[in-house]
């Protein structure tokens, strides 16, 4: 195995400026919790790192291989791989992924990516497919997601009539269709082109299929989402990306995403949303008992007393 030096290194990670199968290599077999790769589409895109982002159809697919062969290798027994891709790319690479790995989940992803396209459907989401090495994962343990709710008055959209005592007031189970990951659209988030993937989305990857002290890849660095929201959890990282100049800006203000990262977990593994629950306060639309959520310390809701949240919490 080759040493290599690092470009960055943090308490957690580590970050090479070099071709992400060369980065691989020098790792050894078995040793990586999660792997989770989001390569270029090959759609003919430019990138800062100069790469050809358009290869032929064979090219492009024996490529992923390559890079995907590596993944496997040094999967731990156990640990769960994800791969970012257009539908199409991900129906050849899932196949194969097959032939290495258990398949768990194509998981999609409602984002729209282009502009509508004549004489076709218009793309609309994105492939997350979830393989695991051996039966099954070692780490799973999903985020449970606020039940959705009228953007104006924070009602809920779905109707659970009976049902609401039994909902678990840690939020929804998580499916395998996620509609609630926002494109990278903010000044404030945005590290840089259209390529940059939201931080809810890594965070949801990297908190189901890790856990703290877990050692977790990504090859593909891009503007260091993966790398950011593991180091800011606790995991251990490795991190390949061929003009890394946006990561290490990203890593030299971390505390941007730490507190993008607490406004994430403030709003999972709930059933309601505190922006939610403030849009029912201000249309007056109390929340049903039934729902057994904890009700909120005066401090907490910024109540003067307690009495003040008596129309909030209504009776059924
Ligand atoms: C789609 S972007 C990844 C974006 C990333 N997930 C994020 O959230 O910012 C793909 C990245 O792969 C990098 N890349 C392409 N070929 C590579 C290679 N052979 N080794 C390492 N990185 C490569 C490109 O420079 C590009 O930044």
């Amino acid at each position: 195995m080759m040493t290599m030096i690092p470009i960055l290194e943090t308490p957690l990670g580590r970050l090479y400026e070099a071709d992400c199968v060369t980065v691989m290599k020098s790792l050894e077999t078995e040793t990586v919790d999660l792997a989770f790769a989001d390569p270029p589409f090959n759609l003919g895109k430019e990138y800062t790192s100069g790469i050809n982002d358009d290869l032929s159809e064979d090219r492009y697919l024996d490529w992923c291989q390559a890079w995907l062969l590596e993944m496997v290798r040094v999967l731990k027994p156990g640990g769960s791989l994800f791969l970012w891709n257009l539908p199409k790319w991900n129906l050849p690479l899932g196949s194969m992924l097959r032939e290495h790995l258990t398949f768990r989940h194509w998981i999609t992803v409602d984002i729209k990516y282009s502009l509508p396209i004549p004489q076709r459907l218009y793309p609309s989401n994105y492939s997350l497919l979830y393989f695991v090495k051996g039966a099954r994962p070692a780490i799973f343990h999903p985020d449970r997601i606020p039940t959705p709710c009228c953007r104006h008055c924070g009602g809920e959209l779905r109707d659970y009539g009976g049902y609401k005592s039994k909902m678990n007031p840690l939020g929804v189970n998580l499916s395998d269709v996620w509609t609630d990951i926002p494109p990278v659209r903010h000044a404030k988030y945005k590290r840089r082109g259209a390529n940059a993937l939201a931080l809810k989305l890594m965070d949801r990857v990297v908190s189901m299929a890790s856990d703290p002290g877990s050692l977790v890849l990504d090859p593909f660095g891009g503007s260091g989402t993966t790398y950011a929201a593991a180091e800011l959890t606790g995991r251990r990282w490795i991190g390949s990306e061929l003009d890394c100049s946006a990561i290490v800006e990203r890593f030299d203000r971390l505390e941007d995403d730490r507190s993008h990262l607490k406004e994430i977990h403030q709003n999972k593994n709930t059933l309601f949303t505190e922006t939610d629950l403030a849009r029912r306060r201000k249309s007056g639309k109390p929340l049903p008992k039934e729902y057994r959520i904890p009700q909120p310390t005066a401090a907490d809701c910024g109540c003067s007393s307690l009495d003040d949240q008596s129309d909030f919490f209504a009776a059924g």
